[in-house]
């Protein structure tokens, strides 16, 4: 069984990689990458030497590269990560949104289709759902619920995901969509939330909370999403769309003031900044339906998983601050500078 693995050096990507050649032997993972900002090869060096692994430096809009990287592999099942993932930076500039998230997804698609590809796997968010009012706690966003996207970042998405529709309907491609809620965990880039706070609280900067910090994300430990999605590939039904998420609604404000609570940092250094743009105000998945069709059910406790992450980025640093050392200072002044 070979998978190949798109944008396997971010954050969920690298995550999956190793997650699947820990849990399956005897696969070969094929990983493409362009190396964004975002990519970071470093995070693959423990793996660089196994020969049940190989990667590519490409684009996936890329499309004489794809089609010779599937000639080459003959992937059976292809799981597309790559893509730009901050809403932050698709306000500054939507355009390469559009490029990788789209187009990206179409190529592959047509690789698929060349090379009968047995299942392709589009790894969504929650986001393409739109948001939830905080007054309405009883409602959750269902595979049924109509897509409704705030931000440039949730358009591409959505629009990925209608072609991936598309593609099954139209040329009877075998596919599989999750859409995921706020993953955290190792490896996850200092621009978002959770890794910016325990930098900069390590850093005794300032943590810069949008708004009032009243919005609400659903977190959920990176390695349970990978799990989910190892069992949508393999069992989950072909066209069909699965919701993952951890039923751990917590507040921006809650979850920074955790983070200076475990890291012994003063709540003084918390700021609050300017809004988002068009800031969507409450996530929550129901995942009742990989639950009864896959028995898929997180795994990890956000107490337990928060404290995970945060040893691991005291473990980790070099990991990150190489990161927040280079172009990121360009990106922090220009995001937070006049906020
Ligand atoms: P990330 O930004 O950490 O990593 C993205 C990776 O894709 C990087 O390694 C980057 O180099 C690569 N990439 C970007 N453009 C590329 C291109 N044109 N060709 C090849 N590689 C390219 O992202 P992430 O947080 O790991 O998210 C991975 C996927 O999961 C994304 O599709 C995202 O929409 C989705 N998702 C993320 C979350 C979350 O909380 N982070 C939740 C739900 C869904
Ligand atoms: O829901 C899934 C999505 O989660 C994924 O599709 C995206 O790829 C991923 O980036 C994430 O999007 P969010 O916008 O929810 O994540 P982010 O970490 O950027 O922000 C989380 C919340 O924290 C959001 O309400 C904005 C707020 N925030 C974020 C940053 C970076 C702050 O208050 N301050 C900050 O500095």
């Amino acid at each position: 069984m070979t998978i190949l693995v798109t944008g396997g050096a971010g954050f969920i990507g690298s995550n999956f990689i190793f997650y699947m050649l820990d849990k399956h032997p005897d696969y070969r993972i094929v990983c493409i990458d362009k190396l964004t900002y975002a990519g970071n090869l470093s995070t693959l060096a423990p793996i660089m030497n196994d020969e049940r692994f190989r990667f590519v430096k490409a684009d996936i809009c890329d499309r004489e590269a794809v089609y010779t990287l599937f000639e080459e592999e003959h992937p059976d099942i292809v799981v597309n990560f790559a893509a730009e993932s901050h809403v932050d930076r698709s306000i500054e500039n939507p355009s390469i949104f559009l490029q990788t998230n789209i187009i990206g997804t179409s190529v592959l698609m047509d690789a698929c289709r060349k090379y009968g590809v047995g299942r392709y796997h589009q790894v969504s968010t929650d986001e393409v759902y739109g948001d939830l009012p905080l007054d309405r706690p009883d409602l959750f966003f269902t595979e049924e619920t109509p897509i409704h996207t705030s931000s440039p970042y949730s358009s591409s998405k959505a629009g990925a995901d209608l072609l991936v529709q598309a593609y099954s309907r139209t040329y009877g491609l075998p596919v599989s969509i999750s859409r995921c809620s706020n993953n955290y965990g190792p490896y996850h880039f200092p621009e978002k939330l959770i890794p910016l706070m325990i930098a900069n609280c390590l850093n005794d900067k300032p943590l810069p909370v949008y708004g009032q910090g009243l919005n609400v994300r659903d977190w959920l430990y990176v390695e349970d999403h990978c799990k989910a999605i190892d069992l949508v590939i393999h069992k989950g039904r072909e066209g069909e769309v699965y919701n993952i998420g951890g039923h751990n609604e917590m507040r921006n404000i809650d979850i920074v003031r955790l983070i200076c609570h475990e890291l012994g940092k003063p709540e003084s250094l918390i700021t609050y900044v300017t809004d988002r743009k068009g800031h969507d105000m409450r996530y929550a998945i129901d995942p009742t339906k990989i639950h009864n069709e896959l028995g898929w059910l997180p795994e990890t406790g956000f107490e337990d998983g928060i404290r995970k992450t945060i040893r691991w980025y005291l473990d980790n640093r070099p990991w990150w601050e190489e990161i927040i050392s280079g172009e990121y200072q360009n990106y922090y002044e220009r995001m937070y500078g006049n906020r």
